[in-house]
């Protein structure tokens, strides 16, 4: 009885044990299943979701958009396209298991709404289970980059594309060592691409498209093998393609178009022979047609298009490729054929036409390929072909000049009718006069340089002839380099600089400028033709410009520069120099930015000279040797103070410049009473007088008011005291060009008298374009501005 008592009050209390436990259990199930309801709620309230099936007290069994664990925990929440409107709740963040969350409002669904969650993400940073968030195409704007994304470590897939999100691209992400899908895309980001995001191995998918990010393509992207999707399209990219992305073995699709990528297309591509999909058209790629590409063999759809590619296209074998497209480019040699289910675009470039032998003409012009190339001044034609040179400027048409085959066909043609009558003597004669001006004409230099390729060395006796042994009557100037002769050389007219006694250098510098020299190709710098070196004589041979140089034009000229004029001088010379801050590979300084070196062809296009006088930026080796640089009145007030030169003296200089284009008075000018320096001057006067009483008296009332205003600040901030306060060439180009646009579109601007002047100068940088053009534009941008690749194919 009294074991049995005792057993009775062990099950009691065992039972009443048991239960306590149960309950204690169940209500802490019930209560965290609550709490998630709970949030669930006040998220659908203040979101204002719209869900019928969000009822009842468990979210796991059949809420619209939610699935839990088998813990009935929520771990998927997808709202997307549910017309959600505000900001994150703070309650999303009792969903402490979630591992999706979709939020995004799909473009091509069928039927889209706008999902406006707004604001910022930061309750989401203790969602640290994430595996896949999507806000894309949400109303979302920020002006630096959702730091609550880098607590999300376990994350694969993350898309914040296709909202306002401005800031540098963070580095922080390189914390996220499982992101497989990186959609960052239209966005505001600014670059560069930190090289860091080599690191992230597990990539698979990078789409940065349409943001602006003023980058390189790091080469450290050659580390991710597992990369199959790149998409930098209409990034502001610049510098060249890294061959090392060749390492990228997997790569499916890869988009770079419309940005301004120089250089060559890496052999090492080849390598990636998965590849299907190559979108390279719109930059400024040269050198010539990749030969393998066509043998890659997944390949499907190339675009070239728009680029400086150059020499013949291969043959195109049987291979999975659809449609491959080079309009566009400088191409030339025979017109290449496709089999059958290959489709080819060609047009645009300088292939041999079927039916005139020798005849080549170079269509670009036909094919509004200059809407793209500010290369090519509108009306002109571009450079012809290797051998070639330009017949007909208004057809485009270039012919054979190659003195070997003349020589051989007129050879021909001797021997054919003269040697039936015998006169075999002549011939001889012939012969001989013909071997002597085949031997001059090929000379061979002892010393085995003949230069980089696209320029000529000439040789010394060919200079002395074209100048007269440098008679005084060839003489078009001087200056601290020595003198320059005008001259003709090869039928062309050219300007050849003779370097004096204290400008010679070493045979190594001397031929290292050359190489460099002739890399920089750009409508707004005086081309260097060729160059010259013998005993104590260092030549370079370039464009010859017409119009002489600015300073000449613009203060000691009877009749004064139109304002349009003016301001497509400034435009030009602003161009050539963002050309070599930005595009130069390597970038190069120009270090003597002033009115004389500022040429003006025969359509008053300015052209940069004397980048030669320029050095490479510092970085970059270079034995080039240290000549004295800048001259009083243009130099930066900061290299005064510390002796650096950047390219913010080069901007310095260039704002002096433009003050003297609006003004018309001289960077320094001992007679002006109220202010020697001009800056200082424009500055004074500026704010005493107002605009109007520093521009250029002789322009009368004619000009843009608001426009000449805001150059006149432009030119002030360009010129500011501290380098850290002037803009970029880059800036400062996208601001002139935006001033360009608005005299092109401005009915009100008077058209008599200046148009005549704008028919002179030709558009000359491709910015006036008619306002069919810009909606043609416009629509191919759209065309060509979504991730779609994957919409293109399916994946
Ligand atoms: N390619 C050219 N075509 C036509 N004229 C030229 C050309 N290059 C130079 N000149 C003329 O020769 C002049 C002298 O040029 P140079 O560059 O030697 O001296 P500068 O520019 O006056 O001074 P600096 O030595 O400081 O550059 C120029 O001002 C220009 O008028
Ligand atoms: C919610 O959706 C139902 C049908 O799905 C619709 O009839 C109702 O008007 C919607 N309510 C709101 C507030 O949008
Ligand atoms: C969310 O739902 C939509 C359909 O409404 C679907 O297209 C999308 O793939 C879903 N998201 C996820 C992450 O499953
Ligand atoms: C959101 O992104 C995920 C991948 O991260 C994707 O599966 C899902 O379909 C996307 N949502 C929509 C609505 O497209
Ligand atoms: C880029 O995003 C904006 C929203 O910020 C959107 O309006 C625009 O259509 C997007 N552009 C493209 C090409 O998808
Ligand atoms: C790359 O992909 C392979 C095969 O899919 C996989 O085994 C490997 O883990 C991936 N590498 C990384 C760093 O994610
Ligand atoms: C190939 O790519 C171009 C864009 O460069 C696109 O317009 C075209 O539709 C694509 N063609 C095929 C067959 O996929
Ligand atoms: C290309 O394919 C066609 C038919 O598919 C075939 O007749 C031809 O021989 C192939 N040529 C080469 C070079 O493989
Ligand atoms: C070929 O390219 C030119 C210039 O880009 C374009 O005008 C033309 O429509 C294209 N033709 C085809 C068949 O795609
Ligand atoms: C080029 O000039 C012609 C005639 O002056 C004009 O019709 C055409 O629109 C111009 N094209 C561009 C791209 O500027
Ligand atoms: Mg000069």
């Amino acid at each position: 009885m009294c074991s049995i008592h005792w057993q009775h009050q062990f099950s009691k209390m065992h039972l009443f044990l048991l239960l306590l436990l149960f309950i204690r259990v169940s209500t802490f199930e019930l209560s965290n299943s609550a709490t998630e309801r709970d949030a669930l709620l006040k998220v659908m309230e203040s979101w204002k979701v719209n869900y019928t099936t969000w009822v009842g007290n468990d979210p796991c069994s059949g809420w619209e958009g939610v699935r839990c664990n088998n813990l009935g925990r929520v771990t998927y929440l997808n709202l997307s396209n549910t017309g959600i409107v505000g900001p994150v709740p703070e309650e999303i963040t009792a969903l402490q298991y979630l591992e999706v969350l979709d939020l995004c409002n799909p473009r091509y669904g069928v039927k889209p709404q706008l999902n406006a969650v707004s604001g910022d993400l930061a309750p989401l940073g203790s969602l640290i289970h994430l595996r896949d968030l999507n806000v894309s195409f949400n109303d979302i704007t920020l002006d630096s980059f959702p730091s609550a994304v880098f607590n999300l470590r376990n994350l694969v897939s993350l898309r914040i594309d296709n909202l306002r999100i401005a800031g540098p691209l963070p580095k922080e992400l390189v914390g996220l060592t499982k992101l497989k899908y990186m959609y960052l895309a239209n966005n505001s980001l600014t670059g560069p691409i930190p090289p860091e995001y080599g690191n992230m191995k597990s990539l698979q998918e990078i789409s940065l498209w349409n943001n602006n990010l003023e980058s390189k393509i790091p080469p450290e992207f050659g580390n991710l093998l597992n990369l199959t999707y790149l998409n930098l399209h209409e990034c502001n990219l610049y510098g060249g393609l890294p061959q090392e992305l060749g390492n990228c073995r997997n790569m499916d699709s890869m988009s770079l178009y419309g940005n301004s990528l120089t250089g060559i297309i890496p052999d090492s591509w080849k390598n990636m022979n998965k590849l299907r999909i190559l979108w390279l058209h719109r930059n400024q790629l040269t050198k010539y047609f990749p030969e393998w590409l066509p043998s890659l063999p997944s390949l499907y759809n190339v675009s070239l298009d728009y680029n400086l590619l150059y020499g013949p296209v291969a043959n195109f074998p049987n291979a999975s490729l659809k449609i491959i497209s080079f309009t566009c480019n400088y191409f030339s040699g025979t017109a290449p054929t496709a089999p059958p289910p290959l489709v080819l675009n060609f047009t645009g470039n300088c292939f041999d036409p079927i039916d005139n032998n020798n005849k080549i003409r170079c269509q670009q012009q036909y094919y509004d390929c200059s809407a793209y190339l500010k290369e090519l001044p509108n009306g002109s034609c571009p450079r012809c072909p290797g051998l070639q040179s330009l017949e007909d400027p208004k057809t485009c048409v270039c012919t054979l000049i190659s003195p070997v085959s003349e020589t051989s066909s007129s050879k021909g043609k001797l021997v054919g009718s003269i040697l039936g009558v015998g006169a075999f003597l002549l011939i001889m004669v012939l012969l001989w006069f013909l071997y002597k001006w085949y031997m001059k004409s090929t000379k061979p230099f002892e010393d085995l340089w003949y230069g980089p390729e696209g320029v000529i060395r000439y040789h010394v006796e060919d200079i002395v002839t074209a100048t007269d042994n440098f008679h005084s009557r060839h003489e078009i100037g001087a200056g601290g380099f020595g003198k320059v002769y005008y001259a003709v050389l090869d039928g062309k007219e050219v300007a050849i600089k003779r370097a004096n006694s204290s400008s010679i250098q070493s045979t190594s510098g001397f031929r290292n400028e050359v190489v460099l020299l002739s890399r920089l190709h750009h409508v707004n710098l005086v081309r260097l033709l060729g160059f010259c070196e013998g005993e104590g004589i260092q030549i370079l041979v370039y464009e010859y410009m017409s119009n002489g140089n600015l300073f000449t034009m613009l203060f000691k000229r009877k009749t004064s520069l139109s304002w349009l004029t003016r301001l497509d001088i400034a435009i030009g010379v602003a161009h050539g120099l963002e050309y070599l801050h930005t595009f130069a590979d390597p970038p190069v300084i120009h270090r003597d930015v002033k009115p004389s070196n500022v040429l003006l062809d025969n359509n008053l296009v300015a052209k940069l000279s004397d980048f030669g006088i320029s050095k490479v930026a510092p970085g970059f080796d270079s034995e080039m040797p240290t000549r004295p640089c800048g001259t009083a009145g243009y130099i930066d007030p900061q290299y005064v103070l510390t002796e650096q030169l950047t390219s913010a003296s080069d901007v310095y200089s260039f704002g002096v410049v433009l003050l003297e284009l609006v003004t018309g008075h001289k960077s320094i000018d001992n007679a002006r009473i109220d202010g020697q320096n001009l800056v200082e001057w424009v500055a004074v006067k500026l704010s005493s007088e107002g605009p109007e009483s520093v521009v250029d008296k002789r322009l009368g009332n004619d000009y843009p008011k608001q426009i000449f205003h805001d150059i006149i600040r432009l030119g002030l901030d360009c010129a500011a005291f501290k380098s850290g306060e002037r803009p970029s060439m880059k800036a400062v180009v996208t601001i002139l060009d935006a001033c360009r646009w608005s005299v092109a579109t401005d009915v009100s601007v008077p058209n008599d008298a200046e148009s005549s002047i704008v028919n002179e100068g030709g558009h000359s940088h491709g910015v006036v374009v008619g306002d069919q053009d810009m909606e043609k534009t416009a629509e191919s941008l759209e065309r060509f501005s979504t991730d779609a690749m994957s919409v293109v194919l399916p994946r």
